[in-house]
């Protein structure tokens, strides 16, 4: 009943050929329906926080909501920040109490991308707290022929195996075909599991990290635009795509757009079908509700980490 690094969960989802879902946090009310799958489902669990999370509940609530729901259920998780873009916030949430921190250097040349991965490890290992960091850069593909392309965005992987060694990182994302948001394939959906493989083999025991893992279930675009959004040509990773790449090294799966998307489409209904609501709880407890259910059908049927915990 604590919050605890991701070393021993990833160990145990390596050797399982499982992964631990990282859900992005932003309020009460989405801790709560996480938790609430996490405890019917008894799966490991990573709660995640974002710069913007940050900023929009203040690091002081996000911090004592994921204490409460600590408390409240007894359950280990792990807090973690998402996309840390310096050593500063690194550092700060790590002062603050996180159990891991991701460095985000992708967007820099593989040199400085080591360096600041470096230096973010040093102090967060001094200090027993874990680092994640990212390799490559998270982009769709168009068209499976456009290899010059895909070579420029994906992770290589002898650069992996390089960064993995001269930085010391507890674990790593890599950019196969995942990206962030609804709108993640123009054509077909495809990951490119070859690389993905090769990655895994030349890194054996070593956890890898999706990011951009959102499956985008046709369902809730349809129940958004049902009650009146407009969500359009929206497309995620296919759930057996996912449920594959735990098979390869995959250990940690980030999930966000999909919690968005549950949650405003149970929002939207209420609305729709009962225009005199106007009381916060009659339409956040249905939206609650939605996200404890998508994410125990992640850890079900697309994780498979229920029962890991
Ligand atoms: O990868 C990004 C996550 O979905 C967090 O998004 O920066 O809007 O909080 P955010
Ligand atoms: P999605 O946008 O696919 O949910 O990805 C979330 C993510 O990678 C957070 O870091
Ligand atoms: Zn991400």
């Amino acid at each position: 009943m604590a919050l605890v690094t991701s070393k021993e969960m990833f160990k145990k989802a390596y050797e399982g050929k499982y992964a631990v879902g990282a859900f992005n946090v932003n309020n009460m009310e989405i801790i709560q329906g996480i938790m609430t799958a996490a405890l019917s489902e008894k799966a490991p669990l990573i709660l995640q926080v974002s710069a913007g999370a940050r900023k929009y509940a203040s690091p002081v609530y996000l911090r004592k909501l994921v204490e409460a729901a600590v408390e409240d259920t007894g359950l280990d998780l792990v807090l973690h920040l998402d996309h840390g873009e310096s050593f500063e916030i690194c550092k700060q949430c790590i002062d603050d109490g996180f159990t891991s921190v991701m460095i985000d250097g992708s967007k820099f040349p593989l040199k400085e991308n080591i360096e600041l991965t470096k230096k973010v490890v040093e102090y967060a290992h001094e200090r027993g707290i874990v680092v994640e960091a990212e390799l490559g850069k998270l982009a769709g593909i168009e068209d499976a022929i456009k290899v010059d392309a895909r070579n420029a965005t994906f992770t290589d992987p002898d650069e992996a195996v390089e960064f993995v060694e001269k930085t010391g990182v507890d674990s790593l994302a890599i950019a196969i075909g995942t990206s962030h948001g609804a709108f993640k394939f123009k054509g077909e959906p495809q990951l490119d599991f070859e690389r993905l493989e090769t990655i895994s083999n030349l890194l054996p025991g070593f956890p890898i990290v999706l990011h951009g893992a959102s499956s985008v279930p046709e369902e809730f675009v349809a129940l958004n635009n049902k009650y009146g959004g407009a969500i359009p040509g929206a497309k995620g990773v296919p759930e057996e795509m996912l449920l594959k790449a735990t098979k390869y090294g995959v250990c940690k799966i980030n999930i966000d757009t999909d919690l968005r998307l549950a949650m405003t489409a149970s929002i939207r209904k209420v609305f729709y079908e009962q225009p005199d609501v106007f009381d916060p709880r009659k339409y956040l407890s249905p939206a609650r509700d939605a996200i404890a259910a998508m994410v125990a059908h992640k850890m079900r049927n697309v994780l498979n980490c229920s029962g890991k915990a």
